[in-house]
């Protein structure tokens, strides 16, 4: 498929999909947003995928919703249009894992879009922040939900707030959970897809299952999260893949998954 606002390609099992619009600092256009679902549904269709890697320029990630495009918007544009939900939130409907690899800016729906995926790997110049509020809007794909579950509510709010006032390095965002890990700039790509390379290396089925049991701590109590972790644990013992596993540490080999 053609897209003309985002680059894809594979990388042995893993799908790279690089945010493209070089001039606007890979603004989220309605049309980027959708090539990007379409190139989400064909990784997650493909089975020679095990993981995605979303990434932007050594500039930026992405510097939030095109502005430009939602200038003129009314509110009878935006609510029929269900914009946002419309056209953003595939990438948490992923079942195989997605890590965003963001160098430079990653403002408002970049930073939420980068948020929506499984975890975070920082460039070191990366900058994260929610200016919504200098355009007199609000964050609106999650940034006011998602932030504060990442770095707690004194810090989400001091930016929700502040806006272009507030922004966060790259240090700070590791120190408080946002990022997993910081990487030098001009490694941030090779490190993200050899990170994926190594989960795409493991059983899908088992690798969504984690997936699946640690976003439900998002969603849950922690009784009824652990609950349904251990049904899942159980269930890991009806696939191959768990003989597989155990069979190769005994035997001192490495394991041969057959993704079932
Ligand atoms: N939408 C549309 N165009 C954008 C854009 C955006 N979000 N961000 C940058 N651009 C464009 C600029 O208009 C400029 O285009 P022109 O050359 O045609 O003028 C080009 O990208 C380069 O930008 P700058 O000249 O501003 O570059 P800079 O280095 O001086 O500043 C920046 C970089 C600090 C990121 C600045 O561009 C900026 O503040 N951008 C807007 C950030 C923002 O407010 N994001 C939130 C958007 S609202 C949102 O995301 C809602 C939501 O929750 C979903």
């Amino acid at each position: 498929m053609n897209h003309e606002n985002i680059l894809v390609e594979t990388r042995g099992k893993v799908g790279l999909i690089t945010l493209n619009r070089p001039k606007a600092l890979n603004a989220l256009s309605p049309a980027l947003m959708r090539e990007l679902a379409a190139a989400l549904d064909a990784f997650e269709a493909d089975e020679n995928i095990g993981a995605m890697v979303i990434t932007g320029s050594e500039r930026a990630f992405a510097a939030g919703a095109d502005i430009k495009e939602m200038q003129t918007k009314g509110y009878m544009d935006v609510y029929k249009g269900d914009f946002i939900t419309a056209e953003w939130e595939r990438v948490t409907r992923c079942r195989k894992p997605v890590i965003a690899a963001v160098a430079g800016v990653a403002l408002g729906g970049g930073c939420e879009l980068a948020m929506m995926c499984d975890f975070i790997l920082a460039a070191d110049n990366a900058r994260f922040g929610q200016p919504e509020i200098n355009l007199a809007i609000i964050p609106g794909a999650g940034g006011t939900q998602r932030l504060p579950r990442f770095v707690g509510k004194s810090k989400a709010m001091e930016m929700c707030l502040l806006g272009q006032a507030r922004y966060m390095d790259a240090a700070e965002a590791e120190r408080c959970g946002l990022v997993s890990r910081i990487v030098p700039v001009a490694q941030l790509v090779d490190d993200a897809v050899a990170t994926a390379a190594k989960i795409a290396e493991l059983s899908l089925p088992i690798v969504m299952m984690a997936k699946e049991s640690v976003n439900r701590a998002f969603e849950t109590t922690l009784a009824e999260g652990v609950h349904f972790e251990r049904r899942l644990f159980h269930s890991t013992f009806a696939t191959e893949d768990q003989k597989e596993g155990m069979a190769a540490f005994v035997e001192k080999r490495k394991p041969s998954f057959r993704q079932r």
